[in-house]
């Protein structure tokens, strides 16, 4: 069974002293609530982050971790760093990491299979460009990051994957995929996973959507069937913003 997951990307947002105040009017905010939620946070937040929620059953996670064990990798993060701390989760593949810090299908996937290694959730982001969209490519170019960056790795693992649907496009931009557009990417990403491996383990997979999901347009993105959860970047900032669609 597949719980749904609400999850904030803070991106390059918030210090220490600005992550306190959000965990503190949060933590108060989801007191009542039993949807699933994280905040993704900046490496430097993370430990305070795991402190305040303590308890809580919100989760915490990191933006991008390094797939080597430790090594001369100047401004890298380790696995066994996250784990040290108590991370949960952590992004893997976002679009902007792809765009700005060359990140590409073969990192992601040794990404992946070092994380499997160990406790830490992925949450792989995969999505196409407007253009790529536009030109009839969408299906082609998801399938293609799914293909290749679960590449050898066991299905077990996979039963722990959650995957963003994240259209580059709609990140950022106020322009929301549409409920209908969201839904059939994602029933694309669990067939993929289900010719890859079985229906059984695609069954067990989380898949988000993310891009522009804001509290006036949460309910609708998750009530379709395929979509188990969403990635809010902008709208995860704010305490007051985020408890509403986690409670969609
Ligand atoms: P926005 O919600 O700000 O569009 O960002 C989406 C995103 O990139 C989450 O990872």
């Amino acid at each position: 069974m597949r719980v749904p997951l609400i999850a904030g990307n803070w991106k390059m947002f918030k210090t220490k002293a600005e992550a306190k105040a959000f965990a503190e009017e949060f933590k108060e905010l989801y007191k009542d609530t039993d949807i699933q939620a994280a905040i993704c946070a900046p490496f430097t937040d993370l430990e305070l982050l795991v402190e305040e929620f303590k308890g809580t059953g919100i989760m915490v996670g990191a933006q991008n971790v390094h797939f080597a064990d430790e090594g001369a990798y100047t401004g890298e993060i380790s696995v066994s760093m996250l784990e040290e701390i108590g991370v949960d989760l952590c992004v893997i593949g976002h679009s902007e990491r792809r765009q700005y810090f060359a990140e590409t299908d073969e990192t992601c996937n040794l990404k992946l299979k070092k994380l499997f290694e160990g406790s830490i959730r992925p949450i792989l982001c995969v999505g196409e460009s407007l253009e790529q969209r536009d030109a009839g490519q969408a299906e082609a170019i998801v399938k293609g990051q799914i293909e290749a960056d679960l590449e050898g790795i066991a299905a077990d693992d996979i039963r722990k994957l959650i995957v963003a649907y994240e259209p580059i496009w709609a990140i950022g931009t106020g322009r929301t995929a549409t409920p209908e557009q969201a839904e059939e990417m994602c029933a694309v990403i669990r067939e993929c996973i289900t010719a890859l491996y079985d229906e059984s383990v695609a069954d067990d997979v989380i898949i988000q959507y993310g891009g522009s999901v804001k509290p006036a347009n949460a309910t609708e993105i998750m009530n379709q069937p395929e979509i188990d959860g969403a990635l809010v970047g902008g709208a995860s900032l704010k305490a007051a913003d985020f408890i509403e669609i986690v409670n969609f």
